[in-house]
């Protein structure tokens, strides 16, 4: 059986969503929708000063961390639970500074960092709030979270059960999403909707698997794929960009 130290999806005897080349194969090495575009283009709006730095929580393989450095010259370092994209990423670039940690509870000093970044991992963590006051806590005064992830566009429907825990179980809407970062003390600088971004993944998936429901069939069990479809579906997951400055 295949075991993995990341919060299982289940059931326990299908991969790890993240950790499966499957997921890889449309998204690539950095694992969500629009690949690194989304950050590009918050950097772009909202640049660091060179030599800042930065840390990439939930790193995964570690795409972003290595496009702040190369491209953007950011001290940047990315932390993440799974050993596995850990090192898938230390074998794709040797050199990439990546260290196995938890969002809720990050090996840093407080105030130390100038930004923090945190692409589709909310949506994945038990008590965001607590993630959050974590990242608030990490930062300088002034200092900088980009945050993208999957959001609920239909907050209401509770009708649908998603039988499996992955970034749709665990998305909120914007609302709660801008209230817990107003509650753990920053203040808001962007809110953008990129969920063309997500409609194109899904596309690419249909086109690899023949449907939504076969291509969650391989993490949720051949009998939870349907139900996994029609439970995203009613949602009307987003996709969203955040940018807000602790104060
Ligand atoms: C959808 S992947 C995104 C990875 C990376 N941010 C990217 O965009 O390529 C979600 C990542 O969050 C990590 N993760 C989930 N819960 C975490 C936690 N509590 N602390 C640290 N990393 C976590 C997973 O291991 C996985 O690598």
């Amino acid at each position: 059986m295949k075991t993995s130290n990341v919060a299982q999806a289940c059931p326990l005897n299908k991969p790890n969503l993240y950790e499966s080349p499957v997921l890889r194969n449309a998204t690539g090495a950095a694992i969500r929708p629009g690949g690194l575009s989304v950050l590009k283009a918050a950097l772009e709006r909202f640049p660091f000063k060179r030599g800042a730095r930065l840390l990439d929580v939930g790193c995964g393989m570690g795409a972003s961390v290595a496009l702040l450095r190369s491209r953007y010259d950011l001290r940047a370092i990315g932390m993440d639970l799974s050993r596995v994209l850990l090192s898938e990423g230390a074998k794709s670039v040797a050199s990439l500074p990546l260290a196995q940690a938890r969002a809720e509870a990050l090996p840093v000093a407080d105030g130390s960092l100038e930004g923090v970044i945190c692409e589709c991992v909310l949506s994945l963590v038990a008590d965001s709030k607590q993630v959050l006051s974590e990242f608030h806590r990490a930062l300088m005064p002034g200092g900088r979270f980009i945050m993208s992830d999957i959001y609920r566009r239909n907050p209401s429907d509770n009708k649908h059960a998603l039988p499996c825990k992955n970034c749709f179980s665990g998305a909120s809407d914007r609302e709660r999403i801008l209230g817990n970062l107003i509650d753990a003390g920053f203040s808001l600088h962007l809110w953008e909707d990129h969920s063309h971004l997500l409609r194109e993944l899904a596309a690419k998936l249909i086109f690899m698997h023949g449907s939504m429901s076969a291509f969650w069939e391989q993490f949720a069990g051949e009998s939870n794929g349907r139900q996994m479809e029609e439970a995203v579906r009613a949602m009307r997951p987003g996709y969203c960009l955040v940018v807000a400055e602790k104060t």
